[in-house]
């Protein structure tokens, strides 16, 4: 049977709590929460963030490795040099809104813009950077954050949780559910790094890796989506027999050059609404695997391009370029300013309305 152990995460954090724009107060109750299963799998979350600081599996030979990015301690998220959402959840809008401005009902919003001229991943205080209410549920814990109406410039008050459960299929189980009190935009989603030879290793180009999407949508120099849909097929993109990562990620294509490397959102072939498969990623070496299914449209493959080598994590392993992967299930980056147009689902959440979307990590190995 599964259990569900309860860490303090604090301790050290006061000392270390020098950001500006994070509240001292707040840390008192960041918490850390392990799941485990019968097979051993062990998973740790941290209420701040609704983060996954720990993922450990069996390879082919029953030899556990920790395949996540992380930190042990809630103040090393908050003074990593780099903040790049490490196993986080991301929102209230996961990856990039255009110049962060729209409009819902002809009403103009101006975002928060962290990325340049974009809006990245909820803003300067996005959901990753913040604590969220924990309660323990079976198999699991339920994180539960109340976003203000105005916070980062979304509009309307937006309470939402995730349950994060481990099964004994060893399956996380991400639920996410949410309500407004004003129409808003809503697009969550979890940030994990993923290395299946372990955290801390090298590049994660010898990876396989599939995705059940034959169109992308091209970005732009500043990886916004230009509007277009891209067929994969005889392009770098075509992931829909298993390909090796470093197979192509060089290629001389002018979206690969936009990355560098894969920084892209892939249109799912979707066959209806429910749970699918949406990419399988393999490790030969270990024989450790990954399946992502997601009841989203969308899938944003991110080959690590960012990390530079500056960063060590929880096993004073560096982070080298490209030592770790996010699948990260969501609708299309910028949706809302595609709002209406063919193919691109809305990502509106009017008051009466509930957003519920679940997506599952599979660990196994063959
Ligand atoms: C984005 C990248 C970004 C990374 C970390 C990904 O989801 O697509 O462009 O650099 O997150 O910030």
């Amino acid at each position: 049977m599964k259990n569900v152990a309860l860490l303090i995460l604090a301790g050290a954090v006061l000392a270390g709590c020098t950001t500006g724009n994070v509240k001292v107060s707040d840390f008192s109750s960041v918490k850390g929460y392990t799941l485990t299963n019968k097979n051993g799998m062990e998973v740790k979350i941290t209420n701040y963030g609704a983060t996954i600081t720990s993922i450990i599996v069996p390879d082919r030979e029953g030899n556990m490795a920790d395949v996540a990015l992380g930190y042990d301690s809630a103040d090393q998220y908050v003074n990593a040099l780099v903040r790049d959402y490490f196993g986080a959840v991301v929102g209230r809008y996961g990856n990039r809104i255009a110049e962060g401005k729209f409009s819902i009902d002809g009403k103009e919003y101006t975002l928060a813009t962290n990325n340049g001229e974009n809006h990245l991943h909820g803003g300067l205080m996005g959901f990753d950077k913040v604590v969220w209410t924990a309660q323990t549920v079976e198999n699991g814990v339920k994180l539960s954050y109340l976003a203000k109406d105005g916070e980062e410039g979304y509009p309307g008050n937006l309470m939402l949780s995730v349950t994060y459960t481990l099964t004994d299929d060893n399956e996380i189980v991400m639920h996410y559910e949410a309500t407004t009190d004003k129409a808003t935009i809503v697009n969550v989603t979890n940030h994990t790094y993923f290395n299946l030879k372990g955290e801390g290793s090298d590049t994660v180009l010898d990876h396989v890796l599939q995705i059940n999407g034959s169109k992308t949508t091209p970005v732009d120099a500043g990886l916004i989506p230009t509007g277009e849909f891209a067929d994969v097929t005889g392009t770098p993109f075509d992931f829909r027999q298993p390909k090796v990562i470093g197979k192509d990620i060089n290629a001389n294509d002018q979206q690969i050059k936009y990355g560098p490397g894969y920084d892209h959102n892939w249109v799912l072939d979707r066959k209806g609404g429910g749970l699918e498969l949406a990419a399988t990623l393999y490790e030969p070496k270990s024989g450790r695997v990954l399946e992502v299914f997601t009841e989203e449209p969308c899938i944003q493959f991110y080959s690590g391009n960012f990390l530079q080598g500056n960063l060590t994590g929880k096993s004073g392993r560096v982070w080298n370029r490209r030592s770790a992967l996010c699948l990260e299930t969501q609708h299309a980056p910028d949706s809302i300013n595609h709002e209406g147009e063919a193919g691109w689902p809305s990502v509106i959440l009017r008051p009466g309305e509930k957003y519920d979307t679940t997506t599952i990590y599979k660990f196994s190995v063959k």
